[in-house]
């Protein structure tokens, strides 16, 4: 089989990738697009890593084939969150409260807290912890990590 041109949205903009149908978004981020900040950990939708937002909704970019996309799904990587340069609220959050050890899973921690506030503004702890249940944090910062989504939520709360 060969590689053919697909259309999709990625952070805004139009793009075209020549990939293989049952490739799996990631790589087409990845390797195609240079969006290096979606990591692959396991390939098979278990670590949570990969997550992307299509269409406002965390997915696993690793088990989503790029052919399955239409051309105006809204795909968002941790690259397109940010606005005119400046970090969001969760991201700040995660810098300020030591949301990450070694790095390699937060972009995927952002990406899911991300779809979890714009749903929930102000989930409570347990909500917080069932939403992050699919990204795992191999140097275990479960704990800073529940503490960045709560004070991104409490920033929201006390600008509101
Ligand atoms: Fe996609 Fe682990 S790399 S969930």
């Amino acid at each position: 089989m060969q590689p053919t041109r697909i259309s999709i949205t990625v952070n805004g903009k139009a793009r075209t990738v020549n990939a293989y149908p049952d490739e799996a978004l990631l790589w087409a981020l990845r390797d195609r697009l240079g969006l290096t900040g979606t990591k692959f950990g396991c390939g098979v939708g278990i670590c949570g890593a990969c997550s992307v937002l299509i269409n406002g909704r965390r997915r696993t970019s690793c088990t989503v084939s790029v052919s399955s996309l239409r051309a105006r799904d809204e795909i968002t990587t941790i690259e397109g969150l940010a606005e005119d340069g400046r970090l969001t609220k969760l991201q700040q959050a995660f810098i300020d409260n030591n949301g990450f050890a070694c790095g390699f899973c937060t972009a995927g921690m952002i990406i899911t807290a991300t779809d979890l506030l714009r749903r929930r503004p102000t989930p409570s702890r347990k909500q917080i912890i069932k939403s992050m249940d699919d990204n795992i944090c191999r140097c275990g910062c479960y704990q800073n990590i529940i503490e960045s989504i709560e004070a991104a939520s409490t920033r929201r709360r006390t600008a509101s």
